[in-house]
């Protein structure tokens, strides 16, 4: 098992192993001093992971009650929000319990969110279950829920007490939203690590079959990335933007296919564009965007901006994303693999001729 610390103004530790979930009952006394659990999760992980863990959790001597809500990121709002909280005060949870949000990244941004609220506020624990989760959103203490006018409207920063990372829940994800974790992956190696890029392109094959070492290795590294920069920048003011490289035309893009895309699959061509623009720009010391490109490909990702969209309409979308503030759009662009700069507003026929380029 390895231990990563996350050194937030209240730190805590990210522990990541093979069949951890076996483990927690033993260690969640040495995190908080009740016995009283309500766990978190969509109905598909509720069957997969979180019921067995409530057994061994009552084995232990816990109370641990299972609430959940149908999987999807149509589930993440306050409605949810609301209803979780009612059957929780029905059941009998007072401000002594503590919550587990067990799943992918809405479980733990929903439940970190009512965690935050309950009762002015619980413990909670975050055990994600999607290799996106895994290496990103259950890490930095982030929560929220969407609104119709937008993803993450609502939120709160609220640390967990601990985040236990069992890479071994991962062999029933689907190949897809696979993929869609390793994006972020690609994007750590990028702005923070040539080691791992390096290591995705040598593991891309066992990766794509779940292979447990190679899994591990890019847990450990991403959190490790993601916990350095959220740790000297906890409520995002200036570093933590780094971890935007590839979301600014990947968000755009996201918008302009409504969603009907994987955010990893969007971010994966938003990543090409900000590496095609750094070079594009001469920031870049070495050519970058044939590199990464070749490594998403492996990867099963998409490299360009799909068909039927001109590129004006996919620029509309950046300037009205929440990123961009009085006009100012600050990118995350690389100088080489592993090394990034940030850059403040390119030059809006560079962005154009980019999106034209990696248009199909
Ligand atoms: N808080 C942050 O810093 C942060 C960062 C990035 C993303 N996010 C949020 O994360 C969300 C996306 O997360 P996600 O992709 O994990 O979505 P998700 O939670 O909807 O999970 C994706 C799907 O996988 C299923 N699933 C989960 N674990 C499984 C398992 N082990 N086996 C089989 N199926 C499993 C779920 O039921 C769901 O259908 C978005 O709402 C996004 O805004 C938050
Ligand atoms: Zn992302």
């Amino acid at each position: 098992m390895k231990v990563l610390k996350v050194a937030t103004a209240q730190p805590y530790e990210i522990w990541i192993g093979g069949g951890l979930l076996t483990e927690v009952p033993q260690d969640l006394p040495n995190l908080i001093s009740t016995r009283t659990l309500a766990l978190i999760s969509d109905e598909t992980v509720r069957e997969l992971v979180t019921e067995d863990l409530a057994r061994l959790l009552k084995e232990a001597g816990f109370r641990a009650e299972i609430f959940s809500f149908p999987p999807g990121e149509a589930s993440k709002r306050m409605e949810t929000v609301v209803e979780l909280a009612r059957a929780m005060v029905r059941a009998g949870l007072d401000r002594k319990s503590a919550l587990l949000a067990v799943g992918g990244g809405v479980t733990g941004d929903l439940g970190g969110f009512l965690a935050s609220i309950y009762l002015r506020g619980i413990p909670y624990i975050q055990i994600p279950t999607t290799l996106l989760a895994q290496v990103d959103s259950s890490v930095g203490g982030k929560t929220g829920v969407d609104l119709p006018e937008g993803k993450n409207l609502l939120g709160t920063f609220y640390q967990p007490r601990r985040v236990y990372i069992d890479y071994g829940v991962l062999s029933s994800l689907p190949l897809a939203h696979l993929r869609n974790g390793l994006a972020e992956v690609v994007k750590y190696g990028c702005i923070a690590s040539r080691e791992l890029f390096e290591f995705l392109e040598s593991r891309a094959l066992s990766l794509l079959s779940y292979d447990p070492e190679a899994l591990e290795h890019i847990i450990y590294h991403s959190c490790r990335i993601k916990a350095e920069i959220v740790s000297q920048d906890e409520r995002e003011g200036g570093l933590r933007r780094v971890l935007n490289f590839g979301h600014t035309l990947g968000h755009a893009l996201e918008a302009a296919l409504q969603y009907e895309i994987l955010h990893g699959e969007a971010v994966a061509v938003g990543m090409v564009a900000a590496a095609r623009l750094s070079e594009l720009l001469g920031v870049a010391e070495e050519p970058v965007s044939p590199r990464l490109e070749s490594l998403l490909r492996e990867l099963g990702l998409p490299v360009r901006f799909p068909e039927g969209f001109p590129p004006e309409e996919i620029l509309s979308f950046v300037w009205s994303d929440k990123k961009v503030w009085q006009g100012r759009l600050t990118m995350v662009l690389l100088k080489r693999v592993g090394e990034f700069v940030f850059y403040e507003n390119p030059p809006e026929r560079k962005l154009l001729q980019v999106i034209k380029e990696l248009s199909e």
